[in-house]
């Protein structure tokens, strides 16, 4: 049986960086060492140029490399956190929001018995190679989970459930594709709404935390916000977690 894959997240931003970060790094090798003189105030001035461009070659090819760790290893660390706050029955519904190619419904559907997992997304292909529902699927069939698990194509602004329908709510580097505040304030209250009371929501996020967190407490919430990650994810996330009151 084929193993699961779940992607490189960004991919065009990853290929941005290292052509970037190429181009600095032969402008670095070739280009000319400085430029000018000029005169500044009555000074003659001669921008050091190799050293500029070794920083930025530096930082794009570094910032490609950690992205890919990311998607190869530290984002199964990230989940394997995530997924250890939660003290799990077994018995959960779970939503995965922004799914993917399901990594966090996976995760949580592999700690369930009678529960189910599901996971929605519109499946932008910009965010994660082979990002589609077929290979959500294929991913919970090599996981032997297929059957505790569901694929829905939604939108987090409008989701298709009733009120209270989840324990437990799960998003990892999805609310910050939305592109604008009041869409992503949307999604969260839409999180809240399809979250029962006494539920629980983790929200993990490279930006935006703080407008996630703010938008949970404005529906009286209980939150946390933690400090970022620094060692599993690139580029390094917070995790904001959402209680809902029992009543
Ligand atoms: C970087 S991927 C992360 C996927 C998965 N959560 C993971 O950690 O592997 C972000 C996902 O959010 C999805 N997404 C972006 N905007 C969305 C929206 N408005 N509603 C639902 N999903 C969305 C994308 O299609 C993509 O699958």
């Amino acid at each position: 049986m084929r193993k699961a894959d779940y992607g490189i997240d960004a991919p065009g931003v990853i290929r941005n960086l290292f052509v970037i970060g190429g181009v600095l790094l032969l402008a670095t090798l070739f280009g000319p060492a400085g430029v000018g003189p000029f005169r500044v105030g009555g000074t003659s001035v001669t921008l050091e140029t190799r050293g500029m461009f070794a920083g930025g070659a530096v930082s794009c090819l570094l910032g490609g490399a950690l992205m890919i760790l990311y998607a190869e290893v530290g984002k199964f660390r990230h989940r394997d956190r995530m997924l250890a706050m939660i003290p799990w029955t077994g018995a959960e519904n779970v939503l995965d929001v922004g799914a993917g190619r399901g990594l966090l419904a996976i995760g949580a559907a592999k700690r369930l018995t009678t529960g189910r997992a599901v996971g929605i997304d519109i499946w932008n292909a910009a965010d994660l190679t082979g990002n589609t529902a077929d290979a959500f699927l294929a991913n919970a069939e090599a996981e032997g989970v297929a059957e505790r698990i569901e694929v829905r194509s939604a939108d987090a602004r409008r989701m298709p459930f009733p009120d209270a329908s989840f324990d437990v709510v799960l998003s990892n580097v999805c609310l910050h594709n939305i592109p604008d505040a009041k869409g992503r304030a949307e999604a969260c209250r839409e999180i809240g709404r399809v979250l029962r009371p006494g539920g629980v929501a983790l929200v993990s996020d490279f930006r935006e935390t703080a407008l996630y967190a703010a938008a949970f407490r404005e529906a009286d919430f209980n939150v946390e916000r933690s400090g970022l990650g620094l060692f599993d994810t690139y580029p390094p996330m917070r995790i904001v977690t959402a209680r809902k009151p029992k009543d």
